[in-house]
Formats: structure tokens, C-alpha cells, sequence
């Protein structure tokens, strides 16, 4: 008979992981419980020898490699079905691609660009999908942030957290994900970079104990007074065409001392990383005291262990 975290975590058993959204507030903390169980050592589990597929469209270091010693630490092992070496880049359709790995994994985790095409699969997938990030969101980061802030500042609720940049994937998940663990979230970004209305509006109806998610186009308002300060390169993956003029449209929004002198005492900073130095980030930000970015890093290990064994239901 499961209990404690375990209880909270069984209906997430074969369920896909799209969005932030689909969790339950309660799913969302006792995710990053079992997270913080599994990194201390308090808790081991093991599934057996399941196999994780990871197909992924676009680069990964950090989402890849952590999917894959998540997976070894669970006893099971991990298949690379890069698209560009499997059938699908020649075109074999996605429909028959789902169906036909759901006869050999026991979970599938996917990188891409569109939000529909992660649907799409986990529509024909008979295991479970997760979301490696998509264009619209990047889930697994959200939970390995919010545990980096709660490992620093302790309980969530009423915390503030500033994102400064581009309203896309990252920021995204931020909203939704800090909606439902309580955590007050501000996008700070420029006219024309603002996150998904849709998604503003979703976050807002799922925030818990009185969130609020607001989007401002002042970086030194977005961060008066909070808790951590978080920030993500300004020409995402495909979007590098875009480059140039993302650098003048986000002159200002470098999160430096200058910045961070404006936010809470005891903030902390966060990238989600890759990083580039004197664009986004300062250097000296980057490298600086309040810097937690490669715990952070770390805990991308720790929550999808939780969430891989969560949806195995191996809890
Ligand atoms: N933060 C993150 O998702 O990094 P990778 O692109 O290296 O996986
Ligand atoms: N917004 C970035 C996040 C990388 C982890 C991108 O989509 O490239």
C-alpha cells in the first residue's frame, strides 16, 4: 500500500507529460519530494530493466544525458532514436513510428519543435510521452528550477521568481508550473517577446494559494524584490536566423550585478543553460556568489528520476 509521496504520485501512473499543466498542484510537489528523496539517498528505486526511447529533433547535453543516468539509476537503460537516424527522417509516418516504439519501450521522451507533434505522438504512443521541450514548453526544466529554489529558500508558496527574456518554451512552463506550486512568477521581456496569451490565462486560472503571474516590460520592475532571477538564451533552438535583431530587441534585458542589485536579498540566480556569457548573463553573474545554475543542472537528474518512476508506477 503506497504512502506519503507515493500515495500522491500513483495517478500519474502511464500518464504522459506534455505540459506543465498536466499535473495536479499535489502531483507537482510530490514530484519534486520524491526528487529531493531520491538525491539525499533516503529513497531507491528500482523498475526492473525498463527501456526509456529519447527521440530527439533538435541538440540536447543536459536533458539527454540526465534522461539517460536517470534511467541507469532506475536499473533500466535508455535508446537513442535520433529521427535523423531512424526511419522517420525518411519520412516514415509519425503515427506508425509511435505505435511501433511503444512495442519496445516502456516510456518515450521527445524533443521537437512543435507542441502537435509531442500530441501527436503520445495520441499513437500506448507508454507513456514526455516532453523534452517543444517551441511551447519544457517541463522537466520547470520542475528542476523550482526545486533548486525550494532547496534554497524552502517553502514555495508567496516566493517570487523573475524571468527575464524571451516569453517562449522555458518561460512558459515557469508560469504554469510556479501556478501551481504557489511561487509568484514575472516575465520580463520586451515588446514583441511577450509569453502565449493562452497560456497567461491558463496559468492564472491554475495558480494555488492567491499566485500571481504577471508580465512586465521593465526587467528592473520584474525583479524588485525576488526570490530568484532567472534568464534563457534570446534566439532559441531554430530561431538562430534570428539572432542579430533579438540582440538589439533585448538590449537591457542582460541579467548583470546591476540587475540582480534590485532584486531580494538572498536571491538567487537561475539559466536553464546553454548560456552565452554578455548576452543574457553577465560573466561575472554567471560565476557569481548567488549563481545555483549547475545545481540546477543537477536537478534535471534528480526530477525525472521522479517522473520516469512515477509514470512507470514504479513507486
Ligand atoms: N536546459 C536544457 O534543456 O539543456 P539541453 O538543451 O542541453 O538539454
Ligand atoms: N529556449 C531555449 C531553451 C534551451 C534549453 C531553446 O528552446 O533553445
Amino acid at each position: 500500500m503506497a504512502s506519503g509521496v507515493a500515495a500522491v504520485l500513483t495517478s500519474l501512473g502511464q500518464r504522459d507529460y506534455l505540459s506543465s499543466a498536466d499535473c495536479s498542484a499535489d502531483e507537482t510537489q510530490g514530484l519534486l519530494d520524491l526528487a529531493r528523496q531520491l538525491k539525499s539517498g533516503a529513497r531507491r528505486i528500482d523498475l526492473g530493466n525498463r527501456v526509456l526511447g529519447l527521440i530527439f529533433s533538435k541538440a540536447s547535453t543536459r536533458t539527454r544525458v540526465s534522461f539517460q543516468v536517470a534511467m541507469a539509476r532506475l536499473g533500466g537503460q535508455t535508446v537513442d532514436l535520433n529521427p535523423s537516424v531512424t526511419q522517420l527522417g525518411r519520412g516514415e509516418p509519425l503515427q506508425d513510428t509511435a505505435r511501433v516504439l511503444s512495442r519496445y519501450c516502456d516510456v518515450l521522451a521527445v524533443r521537437t519543435f512543435s507542441q502537435q507533434e509531442i500530441v501527436d505522438y503520445a495520441h499513437w504512443a500506448t507508454v507513456p510521452v514526455l516532453n523534452a521541450l517543444t517551441d511551447l514548453e519544457h517541463p522537466c526544466q520547470a520542475l528542476a528550477d523550482f526545486l533548486t529554489m525550494q532547496e534554497e529558500h524552502g517553502d514555495l508558496v508567496g516566493q517570487t521568481l523573475a524571468y527575464i527574456g524571451d516569453g517562449n518554451n522555458v518561460a512558459h512552463s515557469l508560469m504554469l508550473c510556479g501556478a501551481l506550486l504557489g511561487v509568484n512568477v514575472r516575465i520580463g521581456c520586451p515588446d514583441g517577446f511577450e509569453p502565449l496569451p493562452g497560456v497567461l490565462d491558463q496559468a492564472r486560472n491554475l495558480a494555488q494559494h492567491g499566485a500571481k503571474i504577471d508580465v512586465l516590460t521593465d526587467p528592473g520592475m520584474a525583479v524588485a524584490g525576488a526570490q530568484a532571477v532567472y534568464t534563457d538564451v534570446w534566439a532559441s533552438m531554430g530561431q538562430e536566423q534570428e539572432q542579430a535583431e533579438r540582440e538589439q530587441a533585448f538590449a537591457g534585458f542582460c541579467v548583470d550585478q546591476a540587475l540582480m542589485d534590485q532584486a531580494a536579498t538572498g536571491a538567487i540566480v537561475l539559466h536553464c543553460l546553454p548560456a552565452h556569457r554578455g548576452e543574457e548573463i553577465s560573466a561575472e553573474v554567471m560565476e557569481g556568489p548567488a549563481s545555483r545554475i549547475f545545481d540546477q543542472a543537477e536537478n534535471r537528474l534528480h526530477v525525472q528520476q521522479a517522473l520516469l518512476a512515477a509514470v512507470m508506477g514504479g513507486l
